[in-house]
């Protein structure tokens, strides 16, 4: 069994974001989430996980320096939420980038720099319930290739600061998204990828081809030699080629 802390802190002037749970170690933030019920809201953050996980199946190494939270939200069934995963990854990359500059988006949600990845998002919807897990390489280590934490980037920065920073644009975005939907943050995701254009393998169909859009369900749209195919956010990879 994880050893577990718990701390609730309200952040001043957020709201969507109200209660914040604090471990010192988890299995996996988003694991936690789903255990313990937690009400919409809620943010479940983490200094290390022993059994992070990834998307695809794949696993998340989370040694202490690195940020790692989950986002509670009811998003009931009704909702077109397809959408979702792109906005966070928008909210992450301008929270970000006052830190860091030359991070762009890769579709759908990956935060890179020149190439190496400084952030993963693993979205998971059950009956409603969206837990939204973000792993952020800040001040760790890594010795994996084709990673980077923002440390190496741009210097030291502070992971309580930066979690109530990413907080605040999440609840901007989110609220635009929940307003007016995704029309204008599919156009910011795209002034911050720079995939439009490219030649792209998509793993899992095959589909090559080069990518055209972002349509307003979030799906990549590459044309390839069939003709043109869209692809939603799901348990597929993206190889440039
Ligand atoms: C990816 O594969 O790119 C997504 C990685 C998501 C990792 C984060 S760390 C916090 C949350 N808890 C988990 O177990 N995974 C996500």
């Amino acid at each position: 069994m994880p050893k577990v802390f718990l701390k609730l802190v309200l952040i001043g002037d957020v709201f969507l974001f109200h209660t914040i749970v604090e471990l010192e170690e988890v299995d996996s933030t988003n694991e936690f989430a789903l255990r313990m019920n937690l009400s919409d809201g809620s943010v479940v953050v983490a200094k290390r996980q022993t059994d992070g996980r990834g998307r695809k199946g794949r696993g998340w190494i989370s040694p202490v320096g690195g940020l790692y939270f989950s986002l509670v939200l009811h998003v009931g069934t009704d909702n077109n939420v397809s959408p979702l995963p792109l906005v966070f990854g928008v909210a992450i990359q301008e929270a970000l980038s006052r830190y860091c500059h030359g991070l762009s988006l890769k579709w759908p949600n990956d935060i890179l720099h020149e190439g190496k990845k400084v952030c993963g998002i693993l979205c998971e919807l059950n009956e409603g319930l969206l837990i939204a897990g973000v792993g952020i390489n800040v001040n760790n280590a890594i010795e994996l290739e084709g990673a980077i934490s923002m440390c190496s980037i741009c210097g030291h920065v502070d992971e309580h600061k930066l979690l109530s920073e990413i907080l605040q644009s999440i609840e901007h975005f989110y609220q635009e998204f929940a307003q007016n939907g995704f029309t204008r943050i599919r156009e910011e995701w795209k002034k911050r990828s720079r995939m439009l254009g490219k030649e792209v393998v998509v793993e899992g169909g095959p589909i090559r081809g080069k990518v055209e859009d972002i349509d307003e369900r979030g799906c990549l749209v590459v044309v390839t030699a069939e003709g043109t195919k869209k692809i939603l956010a799901g348990d597929v990879s993206i190889r440039f080629i």
